[in-house]
């Protein structure tokens, strides 16, 4: 037998999670953070949090919560308990202003020897363990940045607004329309190289308010910086619970046939 020490493997991304949860939840209209809305009787946070642990690809959860809301908190403690044994260690911290703000405040509290970042929506409380693993599975073969999607089912168009003559006839016109077969509606969790992320995050924190406002994602800043993201496939059940009716359809999924945890590609 050798006596040679197993070093860690140094070329195996060590993956952290972030759940950022710190939104106020405005179009669900709640009035509270949508992270505390029940859907099947317990917060969406401890949906998000329980899925993103079983999925097993992290060492790490954080979750970014709204500054001072200690109820989260609790919250967010009482979920990591109640995790089974070996699950990984999940940290509490505050969010900021903007989604971009939340993902950045984690990034400076990331512990040291994590290599890649999984970010993920607590608002998509139901994500299935295999987008998890298709995500961190393409960082393990090398990709920078990976993201989750699935096809747009609707024709999409971009519009302005309408001209005065044209005004009275109706509020916007047409101006244009994308080939549906290569539109993606995109979903998290979101992966990176850390290193990429932290790039890209120092460069939006240097954006103007109305840049900043318009960043949806972190793959839209890794995209500014010319380095390539990959596409695999998302799941329906990741659906981003936003408004109303997107809680309707969540609770009926958790209600549905294969419930508690169906799962679907
Ligand atoms: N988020 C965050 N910090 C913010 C804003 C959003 O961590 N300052 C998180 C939300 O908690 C959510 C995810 O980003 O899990 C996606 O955002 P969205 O669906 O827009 O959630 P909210 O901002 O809470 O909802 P709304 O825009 O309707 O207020
Ligand atoms: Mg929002």
């Amino acid at each position: 037998m050798s006596n040679v020490p197993i070093e860690p493997d140094s070329s195996r991304p060590v993956f952290a999670i972030v759940i950022v949860a710190a939104g106020s939840g405005e179009r669900l209209g709640y009035g509270m953070p949508k992270a505390k809305v029940p859907l099947g009787g317990e917060p969406m946070l401890v949906h998000a949090l329980r899925v993103a642990a079983a999925s097993g690809v992290a060492r790490k959860i954080y979750v970014a919560v709204p500054r001072g809301d200690e109820e989260l908190r609790r919250i967010c403690a009482g979920a990591a308990e109640a995790l089974p044994e070996g699950s990984p260690t999940v940290s509490c911290v505050d969010g900021g202003a903007t989604r971009s703000d939340s993902v950045r405040s984690v990034l400076g509290q990331l512990d040291a020897g994590i290599t890649a970042v999984l970010v993920h929506d607590a608002a998509r409380a139901l994500t299935p363990d295999s987008v998890f693993h298709r995500v961190a599975h393409a960082i393990r073969q090398g990709a920078k940045a990976v993201i989750p999607a699935i096809p747009v089912v609707d024709t999409v168009k971009t519009v302005a607004s309408s001209e005065s003559a044209d005004a009275a006839v109706a509020p916007e016109i047409v101006v244009g329309t994308t080939p549906r077969e290569r539109l993606r509606a995109v979903q998290t969790p979101q992966g990176f190289d850390l290193a990429t992320l932290r790039e890209a995050h120092h460069a939006a924190g240097l954006f103007t308010d109305a840049q900043a406002a318009a960043v949806t994602d972190d793959a839209m800043l890794v995209e500014s910086l010319g380095i390539p993201v990959h596409v695999v496939p998302g799941s329906a059940h990741s659906l981003k619970i936003t408004t109303p009716t997107d809680l309707l359809i969540a609770e009926a999924l958790l209600a549905g046939p294969r419930a508690p945890r169906w799962v679907e590609g």
